[in-house]
């Protein structure tokens, strides 16, 4: 089959379209005929050598946690989706024809392929964080870096919560937020004042680890109340840094949920063919992904 892989740590440039093995669902798992891959910022970090603590990799690597695709192998004790049906889950080395699932959920009718490919590490980290930050019904949310795939997410899901929202994002995302139901707002300067001019803010998250967790601490008066899950200066701040996924299961049977009633969409900024792989991170790493990118075979 044809994966995407590489065989050193470095830049885009590294990422070959290879042909390989094709992979085997072992026991509790599923293979799926991929459709479309999600591409998450942790795919080119780990492809930098940044993060091999948490997903220790060895070389020649494949890339890519997320999927949509057709199950085509069931292993053993797996009872709860056949051969034939659409799933989105995560798994690894998704970036290739054929992958294997560890979790997974059927995909709710109206979504495509290329739409489900970019849920499921979002969702878990979504859910992670509110529950993480404990921020309740009524209570105000500040989310740092609100228009990519997690911010989309969180928003959404603090939307159903009853949480109010003050996210920030680009000039050109500020009616995209509004249209998640946050009050919006750009990060650049004064960004601190007009949030403070939005009323007290009960917790806030850190999802672009643009350099702001002293600011966020100011704004809720706790470092206890801030959470980030992508700067790590977070101690240096008193600030707890999420980083231990929960349960991709759980979080995609509430996305599921969601999406089944319109309340939970996160668009596609843009499809790549597989072969552009490496376009795909270029484009990511720009840092200004509205909602997420996917990778297509074939
Ligand atoms: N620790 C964990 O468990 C975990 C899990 C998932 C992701 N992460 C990390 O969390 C980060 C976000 O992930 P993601 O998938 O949501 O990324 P993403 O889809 O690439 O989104 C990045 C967003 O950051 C915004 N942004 C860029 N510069 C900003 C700034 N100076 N201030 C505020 N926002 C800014 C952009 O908004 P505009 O386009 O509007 O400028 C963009 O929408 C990544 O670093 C990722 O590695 C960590």
């Amino acid at each position: 089959m044809k994966m995407i892989s590489f065989a050193e740590f470095g830049g885009p440039e590294v990422l070959r379209l290879i042909d390989a093995e094709e992979p085997h669902a072992g026991p509790g798992q599923v293979r799926v005929a991929v459709r479309a891959a999600g591409v998450n910022p942790v795919d080119w970090r780990l492809r930098e050598g940044q993060v091999l603590g948490a997903h220790p990799i060895r070389l020649p690597a494949g890339v890519g946690l997320d999927a949509a695709g057709v199950v085509d192998e069931v292993g053993a004790g797996v009872g709860d989706v056949e051969v034939g049906d659409f799933v989105f889950g995560e798994g690894s080395n998704t970036y290739a024809e054929f992958a294997v699932l560890s979790a997974w959920a059927r995909m709710p009718a109206g979504l495509t392929f290329e739409e489900a490919a970019g849920y499921p590490s979002v969702v878990e980290t979504a859910v992670r964080l509110l529950r993480e930050t404990e921020v309740a019904a009524g209570q105000t949310l500040l989310v740092s870096g609100a228009s990519g795939g997690v911010g989309s997410a969180v928003l959404q899901l603090a939307r159903v919560r009853g949480i109010r929202v003050i996210g920030t994002a680009g000039p050109a995302n500020q009616d995209y937020l509004r249209g998640l139901g946050a009050v919006a707002t750009t990060y650049g300067e004064g960004w601190v004042e007009r949030v403070r001019g939005q009323g007290p803010v009960d917790a806030a998250v850190d999802l672009a680890g643009s350099g702001v967790l002293g600011e966020l601490v100011a704004l809720t008066g706790d470092p206890a109340k801030v959470l980030s899950i992508a700067d790590l200066d977070a101690p240096k701040f008193g600030v707890r840094f999420s980083g231990v996924a929960g349960s991709v299961r759980d979080a995609l049977a509430e996305a599921v949920d969601l999406i089944s009633r319109g309340e939970l969409r996160i668009p596609v900024e843009r499809v790549y063919p597989l072969v552009d792989a490496a376009a795909a991170h270029v484009d990511s790493q720009a840092g200004h992904t509205r909602g997420r990118r996917v990778v297509v075979p074939g």
